[in-house]
This record gives C-alpha cells, sequence and structure tokens, in this order.
C-alpha cells in the first residue's frame, strides 16, 4: 500500500473497560458482591477491586478527559448485581441513575455509549440460588436483566453486547471461575455453554423488540492461530485450536445453530450436552447484526502427536520452543512465535493479527465488525514530569490500529476501534501491576493512593489520530 488506510467518516473511535475492572465501590449505592469480588479478595493473583480505578466517584472526570482526547465512543458493561442486587427482582435506584447519569455525561460529550451487559460479574445471589451459569433458570433471571437494561436505556443507546468472552470463559474456565462447583468441568462445561447461548440468544431477541433501531452483536476473545511450519499437521492443529477456541462459538453466534466439528467432538468424547428441540429454534432466531472483536495477540499451534508424526516418517527435529503452552493431545500444542516480540505477560506482539483476523472473520461470516479491545499490559509508574512515556504502547496501538486500516482497504467491515482501556484498571489476574490506560490512575496493589488521574504520552498520540480521522500517526 502506498498511501495511509483511510478510515470511514463516523467511525467510532473510543476505548474500553468493565464494571468490575473499573467502578470500584463494589459495596456503595446499593450493589451486592459479584462472584469476582471475592475471587479478587481472597484467591492471588486476583486484586482486590473493592476501589479498582474508583470511575463510579470519577466518572464526570473520566468522561470530559475522553471528550477532550476526541473519543466518538466507549465501551463499559453494567455490574448486574449493581443493577439488580438481590433475588427480589428489584431494580436498585441508586444503580440505575449511576449508569443514567454516565450514559447521559456521554451523551452531552458527543460520545456514543456501546453497553456489554454480562462481563465476568456473575452476582453472588445468582450463584447462590441458581448456582450461576450451571442451572437453566438462570435463563429467564438473565433476560429480566437484559430487558431491564434495554427498558432503562434503551432509548439513549442502541449498540449492545451480550456475553463478554463466552469462549474464554469456557476454555479458561477455571481461571475465570465460571467451573467454580462442577464435578466434571470436561463434560459439564458444554452444558454451561449450551446455557450461555440461550442466554445469550434471549438478549439479542429482547434487544431487537425492545430497542427501536437497536443493534447486539457477541464479544469473541479472538485469539487467531497460525501453524507453526509448513508441516501439513500443523495447519490441521492450527484449524483445530481454532475450532476448539473460538469457532465453534462464532458459528454458533452467527448460524445460530452448533457445528459439525463441536457436534463430533462431543460424540467422540461421550458428552451429550442438554440441548432440546426448544433451545435450537431460539438460536435460530436470534440474528446477530455484527461481532465485536477482542483481538490482543495472535497464537501459534503445531501438531501435538510428534509420535504419530513419526509414524508417516517425517522428521520433527529442529522444531524448538516448548513453552508451558497448552498441550491438547489429539488436537492441537500452542507455541512461541519466533517472529514476533511478547510483552511482560508473554503476550504476543502482532499488529498483523488484527488485520489477520478481520479478514478471517469477515470471509467466515460478512458481518460488520467493531473492535471492542486490543491493548497493551504492560508495568509502569508516573515520571518527574506526572505522565507515563509509554512508548511501546504507542507502537501496538499505532500497529493494530494500522492493521485494522489495512483489513479496511482489503474490503472489510469495521466500523471501530475501542482498545483496552481508558484509564488503567484491573487486569483479570494481574491488578493493576499489569497497566493498560491511556490514562495512569494514581494506587497500586499495595497502596491506595489517591487516585488522580494522569494523562500518558498514548494518550496525546491517541487524541491526534482520533481527530486525524486515523491519518497523523
Ligand atoms: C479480555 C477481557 O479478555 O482481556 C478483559 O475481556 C481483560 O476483561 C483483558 O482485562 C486483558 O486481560 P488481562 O488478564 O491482562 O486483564
Amino acid at each position: 500500500y502506498k498511501t495511509n488506510p483511510v478510515f470511514p467518516k463516523g467511525f467510532f473511535w473510543g476505548a474500553s473497560s468493565s464494571a468490575w475492572q473499573v467502578e470500584g465501590a463494589t459495596l456503595e449505592g446499593g450493589r451486592t458482591s459479584a462472584i469476582i469480588d471475592l475471587n479478587s479478595q481472597t484467591k492471588k493473583p486476583y486484586a482486590d477491586n473493592s476501589i479498582a480505578a474508583d470511575h463510579y466517584h470519577h466518572y464526570k472526570e473520566d468522561v470530559q478527559l475522553m471528550k477532550e482526547c476526541g473519543f466518538t465512543s466507549y465501551r463499559f458493561s453494567i455490574s448486574w448485581s449493581r443493577l439488580i442486587p438481590k433475588s427480589d427482582r428489584k431494580v436498585n435506584k441508586e444503580g440505575a441513575t449511576f449508569y443514567d447519569n454516565l450514559i447521559n455525561a456521554l451523551v452531552d460529550a458527543g460520545i456514543t455509549p456501546i453497553i456489554t451487559l454480562y462481563h465476568y460479574d456473575m452476582p453472588c445471589w445468582v450463584e447462590e440460588k441458581y448456582g450461576g451459569w450451571s442451572s437453566r433458570e438462570i435463563i429467564e433471571e438473565f433476560d429480566y436483566y437484559c430487558r431491564t437494561c434495554f427498558k432503562l436505556y434503551g432509548d439513549k443507546v442502541k449498540y449492545w453486547l451480550s456475553i463478554n468472552e463466552q469462549n474464554m470463559q469456557i476454555v479458561y474456565g477455571d481461571w475465570l471461575g465460571v467451573s467454580k462447583g462442577c464435578k466434571n468441568w470436561e463434560k459439564d462445561k458444554w452444558d454451561i455453554n449450551h446455557i450461555m447461548n440461550l442466554c445469550h440468544a434471549k438478549a439479542v431477541i429482547a434487544c431487537h423488540e425492545m430497542v427501536v433501531d437497536g443493534k447486539i452483536g457477541p464479544v469473541p476473545g479472538y485469539v487467531p492461530i497460525y501453524p507453526y511450519s509448513c508441516n501439513p499437521l500443523d495447519q490441521i492443529a492450527a484449524m483445530n485450536a481454532e475450532e476448539l477456541t473460538q469457532k465453534i462459538w462464532n458459528d454458533t453466534y452467527v448460524f445460530g445453530k452448533y457445528n459439525t466439528f463441536i457436534k463430533n467432538y462431543w460424540q467422540a468424547h461421550e458428552i451429550t450436552p442438554d440441548i432440546r428441540e426448544e433451545d435450537l429454534k431460539l438460536m435460530e432466531r436470534a440474528r446477530i447484526d455484527f461481532i465485536a472483536v477482542n483481538c490482543y495477540r495472535s497464537d501459534v499451534a503445531k501438531d501435538p502427536d510428534p509420535s504419530y508424526v513419526q509414524l508417516i516418517g517425517l522428521n520433527k527435529s529442529g522444531i524448538k520452543g516448548d513453552f508451558t503452552y497448552p498441550n491438547i493431545p489429539g488436537e492441537y500444542a500452542l507455541t512461541r512465535n519466533p517472529f514476533v516480540e511478547v510483552t511482560d505477560w508473554d503476550w504476543h506482539i502482532d499488529g498483523v493479527c488484527m488485520r489477520y483476523s478481520l479478514r478471517y472473520l469477515w470471509d467466515h461470516y460478512h458481518l460488520p465488525m467493531i473492535i471492542t479491545e486490543a491493548g497493551y499490559g504492560a508495568h509502569e509508574e508516573l515520571n518527574e514530569y506526572g505522565t507515563v512515556n509509554d512508548v511501546e504502547r504507542i507502537h501496538y496501538l499505532r500497529d493494530y490500529i494500522y492493521n485494522v486500516g489495512l483489513a479496511i482497504q482489503d474490503g472489510v467491515d469495521v466500523f471501530g476501534f475501542n482498545p483496552w482501556s481508558f484509564t488503567d484498571l484491573l487486569s483479570t489476574g494481574n491488578g493493576m501491576a499489569k497497566r493498560y490506560g491511556l490514562v495512569f490512575v494514581n494506587t497500586t496493589d499495595n497502596e491506595v493512593r489517591d487516585l488522580k488521574r494522569y494523562k500518558k504520552q498514548s494518550y496525546y498520540w491517541y487524541s491526534r489520530l482520533i481527530r486525524s480521522n486515523g491519518t497523523d500517526w
């Protein structure tokens, strides 16, 4: 390409967050606990989210900073247990007002709100009453919650996201606490996944019923998988990894039914999820409007069973890089990509994976897409000038955004970029130690400081980029 990519007029430039990672005030304003709060207080390496970035008390200032930066969109989530704190289905007025105020502040600042209905924060009361995702009874409860959100905010909010990274919640169920209470996770996870699919489907249907001009989509955690080498078996391993970590979810969202890969997989592993005739009809009816893509990195897969390779006479010597990545016998093994750098947390830094992902998803599904997460997590501290010179984040974002632009030139329909995150907030597993923000929040995991906001260098860079609609790099 000889010219810089051109971003469409009205492209949504913004950033992303989630309630439990940014709000704090976990027991204020009528909110009750979520399972993730308990994890964060009792289980390392989670960090205490009772304060987080204290967005609950700083939202006005945060929205002003977004406006100053030139944002045209902001993606955040509603905390179910803030809106409906108990099993009596009563809406908590203070909670409802908090989100109303936030939405109004955004709209007044010319920023389009994009709301995630569920971002990892299962209310304790739902867990206690129904066993969380493992009981079908959650379906009606989740539907009631979603309908409450649409009723309260549907006049002002037109972009909705259903469940954040359902695929990651199943693939990394232990890490994210979804497997809690399950006796046989390898089997039970498919029932939980099915229940999540039904919740997603009902949210899609309710949004279309209740929100005039409302659009809704799922939020897959998308990690494209490259084959390690041109060994054909590495290619198959990459395809297996793609299916088992993301494609089976994306196919279900888009086509409203389970694909043959997963049906065969269940059969081969003697797994029989409780899938009923009426469930399939419901899934079929839930037609999504777009896909919200979270994409931070790529992964690399290789054939997991070298013995089989030797059997057919191939020589695998010279292949190195056996890091502690998952190895699923008979399916795939993940490994380090020697062609790209990694973050402090070993995540591949790979701008091209953004273009690859968008191309891949477009080729398969032909639906508009918005980037709802991508970001650079790092150890950071304020310098003597009251800023953070986060050049690595600027390089990361520049590369990823440039590749979004190239995907658009390739013909993909992309309507926004909302990286993780606006202010520093808690990482899922690493608290404030792993900072993602364009704005530094003055606090640490070990010491609660004054929580003041300081613009990092990436804030200024991103602001220039936004104001030029993606031409001033
Ligand atoms: C995404 C999640 O998977 O990754 C976010 O939607 C999360 O909630 C983000 O924070 C980054 O992951 P981590 O573990 O570095 O916080």
